[in-house]
């Protein structure tokens, strides 16, 4: 289950008699290093106490609809934002019926109706409650609709009934669930990504460089890893951990990755250069710090083109898919258009680097994917989902 370390949970519980099996599944997530919030619906604090779910999950939880505490009140869009996917367990029959017929009245069910990633469920109800055929219409309404559903399982109820119906253990809810983070889409194809900012040295203590945080190029590493592909992370120096289960190369500037780009290409089926590579780097890298010399009232550095990373794959005569993006502040469709042309690649992803709230250095982004045929418009989203859309793209296309 070690597609669900690093993700944004978010558990749901309904009231039911399983929902004591819910802490084991926050302390499991726990375990697994996943990040956990959960949202609690009233009737479900019946049976398990707000406390102890906060307790383990290390996170306050969420009940209300409206939520002072929440940015502009709404925990539902904030929550629907933050997650990665959403599992609801356990899950009741009254809870199933509200989801299928797309109820929004309370803050579980606006929730999911405010949220476009994946979605699990794991009912827990009586026997003849599960068999009953409107609750198996309302579960065929959620699968058409791409829920997953976890069981239930068989055996004796809490009711004294024996039959299907009884939640699952928290260990098999979990393992159900973990597949919605293997899409499978790149099994068997290896990935390059280069990530982050260059560090072009002037002198021994200063250098040349940009506001990449590496996120973005993260976040695509382990999008391509969870749908399977086989992945080698080029980074230039980021505060970011590197990611487990793959191939983790640190460089510092631009020569240095391009080495490792070109050492990693042998047998590539896709390269994605998200790195904000250095266009210039100083002619001469002084031995020692340059001194402040008091008479002068302003120094001069010439710079030269550094070597085009990405042109140093596009040209190769076997070579994989090339991805580029296209950092730009003005005529951002058409200037990443141009560089599709002059870079010669298969796909380039136009960002749009001028605001504060996408693009380098935050949680979010937003972006345009571009072939020489068609434009994709991304809306802004977190940079993972933003990720594993670019993903699904590429995999479509390829
Ligand atoms: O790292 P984050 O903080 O998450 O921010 C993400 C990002 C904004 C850095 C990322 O989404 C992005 O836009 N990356 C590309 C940055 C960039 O250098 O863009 P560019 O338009 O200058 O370069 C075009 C393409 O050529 C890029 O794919 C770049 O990697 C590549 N390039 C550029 C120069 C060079 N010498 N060699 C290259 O391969």
């Amino acid at each position: 289950m070690k597609s669900l370390q690093n993700k944004n949970i978010l558990l749901g519980v309904t009231g039911g008699i399983a929902a004591y099996k819910s802490a084991e599944i926050v302390r499991s997530l726990k375990k697994m290093n996943a990040d956990v919030r959960v949202v609690m619906t009233k009737s479900s604090h019946e049976f398990v106490t707000p406390l102890t779910l906060q307790a383990l999950s290390a996170n306050p939880i969420s009940s209300d609809l409206l939520d002072i505490n929440a940015e502009a009140a709404m925990s539902h869009i904030e929550l629907a934002r933050w997650a990665d996917a959403l599992l609801i367990a356990p899950c009741t029959a009254e809870t199933i019926s509200r989801l299928a017929s797309g109820r929004g009245d309370d803050l579980l069910t606006t929730i999911t109706l405010a949220f476009d990633g994946p979605i699990a469920i794991a009912p827990a109800m009586n026997q003849a409650m599960w068999r009953d055929s409107r609750t198996q219409d309302n579960v065929s309404k959620l699968v058409a609709n791409n829920t997953l559903i976890c069981g239930p399982g068989t055996g004796e109820q809490a009711c004294g009934d024996v039959g299907i119906g009884r939640m699952l253990e928290p260990e098999e809810v979990l393992n159900i669930f973990s597949s919605l983070f293997k899409s499978g889409k790149l099994i068997s194809k290896k990935v390059v990504v280069t990530a982050g900012p260059t560090q072009e040295p002037i002198d021994p203590v200063r250098y040349l460089t940009n506001r990449s945080s590496g996120k973005m190029g993260y976040a695509l590493a382990n999008a391509a890893l969870e749908a399977g592909a086989e992945v080698v992370l080029i980074s230039g120096p980021t505060d970011l951990n590197a990611p487990e289960h793959l191939h983790f190369v640190s460089v510092r500037t631009a020569k240095e990755m391009h080495e490792a780009v070109q050492h990693h290409l042998n047998s590539t089926d896709i390269f994605i250069g998200s790195a904000a590579v250095s266009d210039y780097k100083p002619s001469k890298e002084y031995k020692n710090k340059i001194k402040k010399d008091k008479g002068k009232k302003s120094i001069s550095f010439e710079l030269e083109e550094n070597i085009d990373i990405l042109k140093g794959v596009s040209s190769q005569t076997k070579r994989p898919f090339v991805v580029g993006f296209a950092a730009e502040t003005q005529d951002v469709i058409k200037n990443a258009r141009e560089k599709l042309g002059s870079k010669n690649l298969d796909l380039i992803i136009a960002n749009d680097v001028s605001k504060t709230d996408i693009g380098f250095d935050s949680e979010e982004n937003e972006v345009t994917l571009i072939t020489p045929r068609d434009d994709y418009f991304i809306s802004k989203n977190s940079k993972k989902a933003i990720s594993k859309k670019i993903i699904d793209f590429i995999s479509e296309v390829i």
